[in-house]
């Protein structure tokens, strides 16, 4: 009899939590979105956010098998925000992922909540080394980039072109502090050097004093990491202040990408690197192309790219767990091992976290950065203090 009554409460408890977890992996997957939807970068949250959806509607609505809920916090590109902003997400709406952000000391705040709550978190754009580097973790990938990646191969190429003294110029936080770091260190390797660099406070635009101080000085070129609004308005202003003409501008791709059409003539023939070119032409990225074209009657750019590789890169993971989370282990080696077939080529992502790929140099035509060569091929970040 007691045997019985302990048998059917083990039976029925065995029962409870097959259906838990079958309860589990049937319920939506629950996404938390923390984007930037105003502000300077308002722009490429909504890039973002429509690529990563773009990839799930492919897919039939479902990652892994489970349909997807998505909720949704505007992070405003606000640092001193943003542990508030990922707090609701992971404990007011308990987001089973974090996807987010495009500032890169946002992004630092996610990746240490995303550490201390073990929530997974995947990175659409911001590069801060630190996230894949110190900070790295099992939970946490990226389909982007390092600020380092494009800055280092933009040094390579202007060493090559014969720069010899240089300028930088950028806002004053992690993405522009370190896109010129790894532009020094590229453009040191092939001979030249950096003799002044020039910040200004994120998301500031007064650009004036600093273009004179370009000007006085007459640097072989200038390396400039600004992005979004604020890129399109350096960009404008650089010119209006008659430098294209003697001082050739280079940046990391996000100086004209998703901006072409409001910088106009200011941005022809600028060289720029980065991990994506609109023409490449092959089967995916031509097909990616023309369903993003269809689904939001817009041309997509390097932060189109990332969106819809954050998706697949999520896919990847879940697909190998049957969209069960709790098999962290299982998800995160999926997350890594599995080559990306994205728009930008196929890359792999590195034991760190991040994708190891090619960067290109491209040329502005049009509203076009258009292919030149593969400036650095399989560019993997240093990883410092990585210890995984
Ligand atoms: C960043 O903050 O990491 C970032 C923002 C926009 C473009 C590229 C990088």
């Amino acid at each position: 009899m007691t045997t019985n009554v302990g048998l059917t409460i083990s039976t029925m408890l065995l029962g409870l939590v097959s259906s838990g977890s079958a309860l589990a992996q049937g319920a939506p997957l629950k996404v938390g979105l923390m984007l930037p939807y105003t502000g300077t970068y308002a722009s490429i949250g909504v890039t973002i956010e429509n690529a990563f959806k773009l990839y799930v509607q492919e897919q039939g609505g479902k990652l892994g098998g489970r349909e997807i809920q998505y909720f949704k916090v505007d992070d405003e590109s606000d640092p001193s925000k943003a542990t508030d902003n990922v707090n609701k997400l992971i404990k007011r709406d308990n987001v089973d992922v974090l996807v987010g952000s495009v500032h890169s000391g946002v992004a630092l705040a996610m990746a240490n909540a995303a550490r201390a709550n073990n929530t997974l978190l995947v990175i659409p754009n911001a590069g801060a080394e630190a996230i894949t580097g110190a900070l790295c973790a099992r939970n946490i990938v990226r389909s982007s980039f390092t600020n380092w990646q494009p800055g280092y191969a933009m040094g390579i190429v202007a060493g090559q072109k014969g720069v010899k003294r240089a300028m930088t110029i950028t806002w004053n936080y992690a993405a522009g502090v370190e896109s010129t770091r790894g532009f020094t260190e590229g453009l040191e390797k092939a001979g030249g050097k950096v003799i002044k660099d020039l910040n200004l406070p994120f998301p500031g635009v007064e650009f004036q004093a600093l273009l004179t101080e370009i000007a006085a000085q007459k640097p072989d070129g200038v390396y400039a990491f600004f992005a979004g609004g604020g890129a399109v308005k350096f960009v404008k202003d650089y010119a209006a202040a008659g430098l294209a003409k003697t001082i050739p501008l280079y940046g990391p791709g996000f100086l004209t990408d998703g901006t072409l059409e409001a910088q106009g003539a200011s941005a022809q023939s600028m060289l720029t690197t980065l991990h994506y070119a609109d023409d490449l032409s092959t089967p995916k990225n031509n097909a990616f192309r023309k369903a993003y074209a269809i689904a939001y009657k817009a041309q997509p750019d390097v932060y189109a790219v990332q969106g819809y590789d954050a998706a697949q890169i999520l896919a990847n993971g879940l697909r190998a767990v049957n969209g069960d989370l709790s098999k962290r282990e299982q998800l995160a080696v999926a997350m890594r091992k599995t080559p990306v077939d994205s728009p930008r080529g196929k890359f792999t992502i590195s034991p760190a976290g991040n994708p190891v790929q090619d960067i290109y140099l491209r040329e502005v035509r049009g509203n076009n950065n258009v292919f030149v060569s593969i400036a650095v091929k399989a560019l993997s970040d240093p990883a410092r203090g990585c210890k995984l």
